[in-house]
């Protein structure tokens, strides 16, 4: 009797159990870069803060160097639930909408200062909400740092870059930018970066200090060249499907966590690009150049005028906005 009695409780046991959700949420976080960069640090300070505060109830798997998928796949990927978040780089919505195609106009920002500025302010602040109508949500901006140029032969001045192959994100503007100098831009996923210029497939590539160090890019390339001339970063995208829902305080709990983990990278972005790029100028390695005013003036002249393609669709009062941004930046 007593075991009859006991057995009818196994399903309504089982029920409880599902119904309190035991199994845990998972989210997955796919990314293309390596664990000790920006958005690598940043991915895993989520998983463990998720994990101390929202034991049990979700679980949070990170997946590193694009193991999992390359950056213009992981779109795809979200829509269909196979991952829940997500930081491709700002180029790479560049196929998806011409909002943020804002970020790659060489030149807008002087530094890393200021494109917090412009993120923090109501027109950056409106550009998290440029995928609301395909499906995805903006969650927040990672920095990552300033794109400098590396090649195998030295980039001084812009009239250096005439019919040399590079590799850049799938950016219409960069793409044009880099046409307009006369040099040969191939557009290729981050992850064959590294074979390509092993292969000497291409000569050269722009990039942020942090990811031309831990992929060692540098040790491929004879030199490198301080043009700081755009903004590398990131804005972390879920899908609106898996965001809504989530029970209300789990994403309450989430934003939280978010929030404290975007000002983290935000306050160590800087210091991590002056670092590796420290190591690799202590490396000998390739040699690094050090523009003067006047020579970068120069990239500047010959970079901007792809500004005019891009302005009509990216508004010029966003433009404006950005560039006021730069007031406190050297
Ligand atoms: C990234 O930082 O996520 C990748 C950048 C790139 O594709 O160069």
């Amino acid at each position: 009797m007593k075991i009859r009695v006991m057995l009818s409780f196994i399903p309504l046991f089982c029920f409880t159990l599902i119904a309190s959700g035991a199994e845990p949420i998972v989210i997955r976080f796919s990314h293309v870069v390596a664990e000790q960069t920006p958005k690598g640090i940043g991915a895993n300070r989520f998983q463990q803060l998720v994990e101390e505060k929202l034991t049990g109830r979700v679980k949070v798997e990170v997946f590193p160097r694009a193991r999992l998928y390359n950056d213009d796949e992981v779109f795809i990927a979200l829509l269909n639930g196979d991952v829940q978040l997500a930081a491709p780089s700002l180029s790479k919505f560049s196929t998806i909408t011409k909002a943020l195609e804002l970020y790659d106009l060489p030149f807008l920002f002087n530094d890393l200062a200021a494109v917090e500025r412009f993120q923090g302010g109501e027109t950056g602040q409106r550009l998290l909400h440029a995928l609301d109508d395909k499906g995805f949500k903006g969650l927040g901006y990672w920095p990552n740092g300033m794109r400098v140029i590396s090649a195998n032969k030295p980039l001084r001045s812009p009239a250096d870059l005439q019919g040399l192959t590079l590799r850049i994100e799938p950016s219409k503007v960069i793409a044009e930018q880099y046409q307009f100098l006369g040099a040969i831009p191939v557009k290729l996923s981050f992850a064959h970066t590294r074979d390509a210029l092993r292969r000497e497939l291409v000569e050269g590539q722009e990039n942020s200090w942090s990811n031309i160090y831990s992929q060692g890019f540098q040790t491929l390339q004879t030199n490198i060249t301080e043009t700081n001339h755009s903004f590398q970063g990131y804005m972390l995208i879920t899908s609106k499907t898996f965001w809504n829902g989530l029970p209300a305080d789990v994403r309450g709990e989430l934003e939280t966590i978010l929030a404290q983990v975007t000002e983290e990278v935000k306050a160590q972005a800087a210091e991590q690009a002056r670092q590796d790029r420290q190591a690799i100028i202590a490396a000998g390695k390739p040699k690094v150049i050090a523009l003067t005013d006047e020579e970068r003036g120069l990239w500047r002249q010959a970079m901007t005028p792809v500004w005019a393609s891009f302005t009509p669709s990216i508004g010029p009062t966003v433009i404006a906005a950005a560039q006021a941004a730069n007031a406190g930046s050297r």
